[in-house]
C-alpha cells in the first residue's frame, strides 16, 4: 500500500475514534470548565513572575482547580513541577505541597519560591543595597573579576560580548560574597532568570543566536539594572507571599525523576494532581537550559546533561532515532495507536534516522512513559481523588497524534477512569516538529496544535 493511502486512512479512523468515543467526552474551548492554562498570565503575577518557563501554567488556572476539587486541607501533587507554579498556588491555599523536577535550574526556582516565606526581608534588602554599591564601584572602573565563566560550556559563537561579560563576572564576585544560603540562593536566580536577556542568544522558542534570528548581537547592556530589577520584584513579592500565606507552609520539591516516586512517596498518600508533563514536541528542556545549568554549575561538561536526557518524561527524539525498532511495552485495545506509528515507521526510509522510524521511536518511547505515569498516578492517588494531566497534540511528519486521548486510554487501561477531556486551547503557538526543518512531509491544513485537560479519577476501590 502507498504511504500517503495509509495516512489518509490514520485521518479517517481517528474520526472514527473521535466521534465514537473521545469527542462525546471532548469539549471545545468556549465552554469549558477550565481556564486558559498557559503560563503568559503568570509573567505580571507575584512569585510567578521570577522565572520563565516554556509552557508553563497560568496561576488562575491552577487556582481554580485547587478550589474546585479539594474541598478541605489535603496533598497536592505535581510530578513535573517546572517553574512551581503548581506548589506555589497550592501552599497559598494552605495545602500541602509535593514536586518532582528533574531539571536542577527549574527545581532550584521551585525551591526559592517555596522557600520565601522564610527569608528575612532586611537581610536580603541590605544585601540588595550592598550589590548596587558593590557593582557600580566595580562596573564603572577599571576592576578585573576574579570569577570566569565555566569552562565546560561551549556555544557557536561568543555566549556574552567582552563588556556584558565582564558585567555577569562582576555580578558573580558579588554573589560568592554572599553568606546566607538562602539569599545567595535568591541572587543565583536573579542571574538566571535574566541571564539569556544579554546574551547574544535568544529562545525562539529554543534557543538559538540572536543573529540566526535576525537580531543584533548585544554589545552592551546594563546587566546590574536587570539584575537589581528583577531582585527588587522578588523583594516586593517575599513581602507579599508573607502576607498572604495562611500558615507555615508544608512543601517539598525533590529534583529527581518522578520515576522514582516509589522512593519517596507512598501509596494512596495524595489528594490532588495537578500537573503538565513535557508534550510530544521535543522541546528540548535540557538544552534549552545549558546556559543556566553551566553557569549555576550544575554541569560542568556534556556528559552531565545525558543522565537527564535519559531520565526525562518521553527522552528526546536525539536520543532513540537511531534505534533500530522500539515498540511500545503495552496494548492498547480498540485505538488506533499501534497502526498509528506504525504508519509513521515507514515513512520517509531513505531518509535515516531523519526519516519516520525514528520519529516512531520517539513517539513510542513517549507512550511508554506516559504508561509508567499513568500507573505511577493511579498507585500515589487517594481512592476518590482526581488527577488533572495537560498536555499537548503532537504532528510528526504530518502525521497527527492526538496525545490526549491516547493517554486518557492508556490511564483507562490500567484501571483509573478517565472523566474527561476538554479542551480550553483549541489553537496553541509553539514548536512543534510540525514547525522543525527535519520534517519530511507536510502537516495538513486540518492539523492544528492545541492544549487538552485529561481528568483522571481513582475509584473508591481499588
Ligand atoms: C511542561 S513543563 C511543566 C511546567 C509547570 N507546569 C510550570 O507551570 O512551571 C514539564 C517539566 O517536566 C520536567 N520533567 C521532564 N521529565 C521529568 C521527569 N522524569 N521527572 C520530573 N520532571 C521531569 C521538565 O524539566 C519540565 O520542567
Amino acid at each position: 500500500m502507498q504511504i500517503s493511502s495509509i495516512k489518509n486512512k490514520a485521518d479517517t479512523q481517528l474520526e472514527l475514534f473521535d466521534i465514537g468515543d473521545n469527542a462525546s467526552k471532548k469539549t471545545q474551548n468556549n465552554n469549558s470548565t477550565f481556564q486558559d492554562p498557559s503560563f503568559s498570565y503568570n509573567k505580571i503575577q507575584p512569585v510567578h513572575r521570577w522565572v520563565p518557563w516554556i509552557a508553563g501554567f497560568s496561576s488562575n488556572f491552577v487556582q481554580d482547580i485547587l478550589t474546585k476539587y479539594i474541598k478541605h486541607k489535603g496533598v497536592v501533587l505535581d510530578p513535573f513541577s517546572g517553574v512551581g507554579t503548581t506548589l506555589v498556588e497550592a501552599i497559598l491555599l494552605g495545602h500541602q505541597a509535593i514536586g518532582f523536577e528533574i531539571n536542577p535550574y527549574a527545581a532550584l526556582a521551585c525551591r526559592a519560591k517555596l522557600n520565601a516565606y522564610k527569608v528575612a526581608y532586611q537581610e536580603l534588602e541590605t544585601e540588595i543595597t550592598r550589590f548596587e554599591v558593590f557593582y557600580h564601584e566595580r562596573a564603572n572602573g577599571d576592576y578585573t573579576p576574579q570569577s570566569t565563566a565555566p569552562q565546560g560550556f561551549k556555544t557557536r559563537s561568543a555566549f556574552y560580548s567582552p563588556k556584558v561579560l565582564r558585567k555577569v563576572l562582576i555580578t558573580w564576585d558579588f554573589i560568592n560574597t554572599i553568606t546566607e544560603p538562602a539569599i545567595q540562593e535568591l541572587f543565583r536566580l536573579s542571574f538566571a532568570a535574566t541571564m539569556v536577556k544579554y546574551s547574544n542568544y535568544s529562545y525562539e522558542p529554543s534557543l538559538g543566536r540572536r543573529v540566526s534570528a535576525g537580531k543584533s548581537e548585544i554589545h552592551d547592556y546594563p546587566v546590574g539594572q536587570a539584575i537589581l530589577d528583577k531582585l527588587t520584584d522578588m523583594l516586593k513579592d517575599i513581602y507579599w507571599l508573607q502576607q498572604k500565606l495562611p500558615q507555615q507552609p508544608s512543601a517539598k520539591v525533590y529534583n529527581d525523576s518522578f520515576f522514582n516516586y516509589s522512593e519517596y512517596l507512598t501509596p494512596e498518600s495524595v489528594d490532588l494532581v495537578i500537573t503538565s508533563p513535557p508534550y510530544l514536541n521535543n522541546y528540548h528542556y535540557n538544552r534549552n537550559t545549558r546556559p543556566q545549568l553551566y553557569w549555576l554549575q550544575y554541569a560542568t561538561q556534556p556528559k552531565d546533561l545525558k543522565s537527564l536526557e535519559r531520565s526525562n518524561f518521553g527522552k528526546y527524539w536525539q536520543t532513540v532515532r537511531e534505534k533500530e525498532h522500539l515498540e511500545l511495552k503495552f496494548t492498547l485495545p480498540n485505538t488506533d495507536l499501534e497502526e498509528r506509528l506504525q504508519i509513521l515507521r515507514q515513512l520517509k526510509p531513505e531518509k535515516g534516522v531523519y526519516g519516520g522510524n525514528g520519529w516512531a521511536n520517539y513517539a513510542a518511547t513517549y507512550f511508554n512513559d506516559c504508561y509508567t505515569f499513568a500507573k505511577a498516578i493511579n498507585y500515589i492517588l487517594k481512592p476518590n481523588s482526581t488527577a488533572l494531566v495537560v498536555i499537548g497534540n503532537s504532528i510528526l511528519q504530518g502525521i497527527m497524534i492526538p496525545t490526549d486521548y491516547y493517554f486518557g486510554k492508556i490511564a483507562e487501561s490500567i484501571g483509573l477512569e478517565l472523566v474527561n477531556i476538554e479542551t480550553p486551547r483549541a489553537t496553541r503557538v509553539g514548536n512543534s516538529i510540525i514547525q522543525s526543518d527535519v520534517r519530511v512531509v507536510k502537516a495538513k491544513k486540518s492539523h492544528h496544535l492545541y492544549e487538552a485537560i485529561v481528568e483522571l479519577r481513582k475509584s473508591a476501590t481499588s
